[in-house]
């Protein structure tokens, strides 16, 4: 297979990409060799800090990836390995810093110091435009849907709406899975967020189970609530029976979004991208 052409716009020209497909940063789900296989489509994935269970395992893999576009996502609220992270993150002088939950103000000041690009992931008009006066590159606008941490704004209004009120690029978030909705996305945004569709890979963290539920899950089967982690989320009800019955810890609940309706294998990570991208270009052309 061919790569497709690429899809520029102003998202893949500051970080140097082929196509504005961002692989989200997801807890226990984004693996190093997602990241690889995602970059060498020609994309990029984030990596939260806090997949590694140590800093030093965080601060190994950072001198261990290789010279290729990547993100880490720092949690600025309520973690204690903020700082010491945030560090290794400006020696490694990392690419891309997604922030979530908190004020980007301190991240940005050092990432941009060393050239860095700073996206902030916002679910309204408040936070975007603090993240805004901070001075971030882009805004992350997570509409409803979404997997993990969801808002509650409809993909259709958020991004346009941040975009029209900040004036800064825009990547749109929350049930992403094909070309088609990509080619949607970039009428509203400068690039696509897809989160629940790379759990279905290979080099994803998640296990065949992971893998089944969400092959076999429909938008019906995701459920909205705050109850494993005090901020509201998208789960998999399957995985959330157990831990109502207090069966199994929160560990076990897997999240979703919306986005589950719209896939129905496991695919390597390189193969979607370009498969992703492919189908853009096919349903951009038959646009009426
Ligand atoms: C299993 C899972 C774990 C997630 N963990 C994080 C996380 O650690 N940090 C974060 O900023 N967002 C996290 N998210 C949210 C994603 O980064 C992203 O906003 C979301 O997946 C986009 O929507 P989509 O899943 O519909 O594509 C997570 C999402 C999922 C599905």
């Amino acid at each position: 297979m061919n790569p497709p052409d690429p899809i520029p716009t102003r998202i893949t020209a500051m970080l140097g990409i082929r196509y504005p497909i961002v692989v989200a940063p997801m807890f226990l789900v984004s693996t190093p060799e997602l990241l690889l296989a995602v970059a060498e489509a020609g994309a990029i994935a984030v990596i939260p800090s806090l997949n590694f269970r140590t800093h030093a395992g965080f601060a190994a893999f950072l001198e261990a990836f290789p010279d290729r576009p990547f993100g880490v996502n720092l949690i600025l609220k309520e973690n204690p390995r903020l700082e010491e992270d945030l560090d290794a993150v400006v020696r490694r002088r990392v690419p891309l810093v997604v922030t979530s939950l908190g004020d980007p103000g301190p991240v940005v000041e050092r990432v941009k110091a060393y050239g860095g690009r700073v996206f902030a992931d916002v679910v309204g008009l408040r936070h975007a435009k603090k993240a805004a006066e901070r001075g971030v590159d882009a805004l992350v606008a997570v509409a409803c849907g979404a997997g993990g941490h969801a808002g509650t704004v409809s993909p259709f209004v958020l991004a346009p709406w941040l975009a029209e009120a900040t004036g800064l690029p825009v990547i749109a978030a929350g049930g992403l899975a094909t070309g088609r909705q990509l080619l949607a996305a970039l009428a509203l945004a400068d690039a696509g967020y897809f989160g629940t569709r790379f759990i279905a890979t290979p080099e994803s963290g998640a296990d065949d189970a992971y893998h089944r539920m969400l092959v076999e899950a429909t938008p019906e089967d995701v459920v909205y609530t705050a109850e494993v982690t005090g901020v509201p989320a998208n789960f998999l009800a399957p995985s959330l029976a157990g831990f109502r019955r207090g069966a199994k810890p929160w560990k076990e609940v897997r999240s979703a979004g919306h986005g589950v309706a719209l896939i129905r294998q496991v695919a390597p990570a390189r193969e979607l991208v370009w498969r992703i991208a492919g189908e853009y270009h096919r349903a951009k052309a038959g646009l009426p």
